[in-house]
């Protein structure tokens, strides 16, 4: 496993952090908590040190019993609220009062990384105002050590909320961003400024739907030729990333998106969740991976030059 310091932070975390949200909610889904269980503590087993979760996912429980016996220096942990709760902005007590909740589910007495949750523009402001302040006495207090905030990637790809945010405020140790092989113009609106300042970055959506499903990646693609975004040119309408698995370059399309994702400079983390242990031991080796070849990385920049507008879900 390769680690990193987590931006401003003194966290010295795996590049891969194990996400436990997304589609696959480590297999919660269906119910299972013992095999969510078998996922994190295997993660933890493959080396991975940073666990990903949120109040709303379902998994807290399942990080705190998978990681219980494990001193609890050794891991860090991020978990989330929303910036609104019932359909109404959050007050900051009730805010408080839900990171208790997940400090009882996760059971522990802090968590590393405390962020907002999927925050949408319009919750920006509101948050920065109201939230912010409590959320720095929770840290005076030591229930959480750093700050972090989570873009809304899938109505907001072009991260309208984070980019500027970023440029007028200084209150975010950590950030979680949208960033693929589909998307990456994070490079140029976020990615510059974390790095200015410091701010630690947890990369999402590096696999997901169209990534991991061929079908899914061929309506994408299509989708992208009609809004005149990519050239149908550049790349094979029935197959459109296969040059990546040709000649040894990776062995699987998941596996040269996440070390695209891995090798973005400024990328700290790249998140992975699934809930299928091979999937798992398989993402892990693929996140030690090379870079891929520079032709390779020049020819996906080039594709997706124009692409701020889909997530990849
Ligand atoms: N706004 C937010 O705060 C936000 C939003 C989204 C995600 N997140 C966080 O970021 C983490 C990562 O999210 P993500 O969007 O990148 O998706 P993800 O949760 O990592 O999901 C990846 C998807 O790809 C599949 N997959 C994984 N490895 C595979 C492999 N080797 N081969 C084939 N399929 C594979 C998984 O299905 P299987 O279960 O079948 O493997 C899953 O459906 C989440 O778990 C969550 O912690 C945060």
């Amino acid at each position: 496993m390769l680690y990193t310091t987590l931006g401003r932070t003194d966290f010295n975390v795996s590049r891969m952090g194990l996400g436990c949200g997304g589609h696959s909610r480590l297999g919660m889904r269906n119910g299972d908590l013992a095999g969510a269980v078998r996922i994190v503590r295997e993660a933890y087993d493959l080396g991975v040190n940073f666990f990903d979760t949120a109040e709303s996912y379902g998994t807290e429980e399942a990080v705190g019993k998978g990681l219980a016996g494990i001193p609890r220096e050794k891991v860090f942990i991020s978990t989330k609220v929303g910036a609104t709760w019932e359909d109404e902005k959050s007050t900051s007590l009730q805010m408080r009062e839900r990171l208790e909740g997940c400090l009882g589910r996760l059971g522990t007495d802090y968590v590393d990384v405390f962020h907002l949750h999927g925050v949408p523009l319009r919750d920006y402001a509101y948050s920065v105002e109201f939230l912010v302040p409590e959320m720095i006495r929770l840290k005076e207090e030591g229930k959480i050590r750093a700050i972090g905030i989570t873009e809304s990637f899938i109505p907001e790809p072009d991260h309208r909320m984070l980019a500027p945010g970023l440029l007028a405020d200084d209150c975010w140790d950590v950030v979680m961003l949208g960033f693929s092989v589909l998307n990456q113009s994070a490079r140029h609106s976020v990615l510059p400024m974390t790095m200015e300042r410091k701010v630690g970055t947890l990369c999402m959506f590096a696999v997901r739907r169209a990534l991991s499903q061929p079908e899914a990646l061929i309506d994408l693609m299509n989708q992208l030729v009609q809004e005149d975004l990519v050239d149908p040119y550049d790349f094979e309408h029935f197959d459109p990333l296969g040059f990546l698995t040709e000649s040894g370059v990776a062995g699987s399309i998941q596996e040269a998106a996440y070390r695209y994702c891995l090798w973005e400079p400024g990328i700290d983390v790249v998140l992975s969740g699934t809930g299928n242990i091979e999937h798992l031991r398989e993402n892990a080796r693929s996140l030690c991976g090379e870079p891929l070849p520079d032709e390779v990385r020049r020819r996906l920049a080039k594709i997706f030059a124009h692409v701020d507008s889909v997530s990849g879900n």
